[in-house]
């Protein structure tokens, strides 16, 4: 009797100690701050989703992956640019997938149809297949050089018209203004009059202000849509605004499809009105297509305007590096007359791949990747990121990490020199990620490199920028829908002939 029960003993407490330290070992979601349901929803509604400013020290507190709870949802935020590595490239397959979009976000991406919202699945692949194989392919990019060439001499006429009458040019809305004639151009195949482009430019303008202040009918949306109506119907009218504007054009384009008058180069919306979804096994509808024209025009315009601007920031700062890339322009241009960077020449131009490298990792125009979810719950770095969570990954503070980068505040394009084939996507290892990296990245990231670099260029070969008399360039920065310098960018202009 006693050996059997001694045995039986021992077994349970196995047990026990096994259940307990399983318990125990299981893992939990990356440290952060404690958090009270209803009591932290309304600090976050008080702060107003300020949340960069606090990561530093909850970063330095926690270490470099810690999650914050914002209403419900568990936010992780990743800081380290081998934790990012392991997330984005090495396991693509699991950190992939996007969160499910709240009530706004709904409206905006209709109901994730769209690449940027859309899950990790057949739609966003048919979707994201189709921008890169029918526009971004390079053959399709090349077969866009005239109207490049049309909107950098618009620009450069207006630049010197206005460098004639005024001692100082706000030039960000300028560069707005040429990257919507030109993403307008690819999306809709034609060049519109200035009164249409400008139409299109405000309502997306608008949208892409406010979406911020929108994301407060996220919480409790029942109540909050009525707490909050007004908020509620301003965004309603500035979807229909959009859709007002891009509806007519997306109409003309499909009627001269039927009628079989495709003109000029195909466009973004032909390549659309094409597609037949996978899943739901039907054409996209209007609102679909409105939401996708959106999201090609914002994603082409913003980010690169706002890139444009801090990276001609830093040339007026440092005209040291704007000489040295008029050097290298004329010394490739040689004996050439005119008074144009060709996009043939822009391979030849080093330093000028090294300026807008040094800009994008200085200047990201969006300090964070858009928010990433996982497809299950995973253990990741021994904590779990649970599948109902965000993952959001730090983009501007992996390209000022000083174990990476000397003096990492600074404007050093040189830094880039000895390093010609730097790999912006990360694909063996991150140093920075102002495109992401892994499967989610910016499929736009070489049309981007191209506007960059192609502007720039001629923008310092035909003037000489110089802050206005007095002035000085004041890099500090404003969140709007990218990070934008808070006070834009004046300029005095001198015509280099
Ligand atoms: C300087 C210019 C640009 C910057 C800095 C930029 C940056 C980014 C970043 C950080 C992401 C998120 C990546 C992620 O979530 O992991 C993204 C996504 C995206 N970008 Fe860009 N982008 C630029 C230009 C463009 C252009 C020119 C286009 C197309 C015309 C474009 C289209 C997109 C799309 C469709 C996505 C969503 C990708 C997906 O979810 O699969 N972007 N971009």
């Amino acid at each position: 009797m006693e050996p059997c029960f001694f045995i039986i003993l021992s077994l349970s407490v196995c047990v026990l100690i096994r259940r307990f330290f399983s318990l125990h070992n299981k893992p939990t979601t990356p440290l952060g701050p404690s958090h009270i349901p209803i009591i932290s929803n309304i600090l976050w509604l008080t702060k107003s989703f300020q949340i960069e400013p606090i990561l530093p020290t909850l970063h330095t507190k926690y270490g470099p992956i810690l999650t914050l709870y914002i209403a419900t949802t568990p936010v992780v935020f990743i800081r380290d640019r081998f934790l990012a590595h392991q997330a984005l490239v090495q396991n693509a397959s699991l950190f992939s997938d996007r969160p499910k979009a709240l009530a706004a976000a709904k409206i905006i991406t209709t109901h994730q149809h769209n690449i940027s919202s859309a899950s990790y699945g057949a739609t966003w692949r048919i979707l994201r297949r189709n921008l890169t194989s029918h526009m971004l392919h390079h053959s399709r990019v090349k077969s866009f050089s005239g109207i490049r060439n049309w909107v950098l001499h618009t620009l450069l006429k207006h630049l010197k018209s206005h460098s004639e009458t005024n001692n100082s040019v706000r030039i960000i809305d300028h560069f707005r203004y040429s990257m919507f004639c030109l993403l307008v151009f690819m999306c809709f195949g034609e060049q519109l009059d200035d009164g249409k482009v400008r139409d299109i430019e405000r309502v997306q303008r608008q949208m892409l202000l406010r979406v911020k202040s929108f994301n407060i009918l996220n919480f409790w949306p029942r109540v909050t849509r009525v707490l909050f109506r007004k908020l509620w119907e301003e965004l309603l009218r500035l979807r229909t605004e959009q859709e007002d504007v891009l509806v007519p054009l997306i109409r003309a384009r499909k009627q001269k499809q039927k009628q079989g008058k495709e003109e000029g180069v195909a466009s973004y919306i032909d390549t659309l009105l094409d597609l037949q979804l996978p899943e739901e096994k039907r054409k996209l509808n209007e609102e679909e297509l409105v939401t996708l024209c959106n999201e090609f025009l914002n994603a082409g315009t913003d980010t690169t305007s706002t890139a444009l601007q801090w990276i001609m920031a830093n040339l007026v700062k440092y005209p040291h590096v704007q000489e040295r890339l008029v050097d290298e322009i004329r010394e490739v241009l040689g004996e050439r007359e005119e008074r144009e960077v060709k996009e043939e020449d822009l391979q030849k131009l080093g330093y000028l791949k090294c300026v807008i490298l040094e800009g994008l990792r200085r200047h990201p125009p969006g300090h964070f990747v858009l928010p990433h979810a996982v497809t299950e719950d995973v253990v990741f770095n021994d904590y779990l990121v649970p599948k109902n969570g965000t993952v959001n990954f730090m983009v501007a503070e992996m390209g000022w990490d000083p174990k990476v980068w000397e003096d990492p505040l600074a404007f050093k394009p040189e830094r880039f020199m000895n390093d010609e084939s730097f790999d912006i996507t990360g694909s063996k290892e991150i140093k920075m990620m102002p495109f992401g990296a892994g499967r989610r990245i910016c499929p736009g990231y070489n049309l981007a490199l191209l506007h960059l670099e192609y502007f720039v260029a001629n923008l310092v070969w035909n003037f000489e920028w110089k802050v206005p008399d007095g002035g000085d360039v004041d890099l500090s920065e404003k969140q709007e829908f990218t990070v934008v310098m808070k006070n834009a960018l004046h300029v005095h202009l001198s015509p280099r002939i």
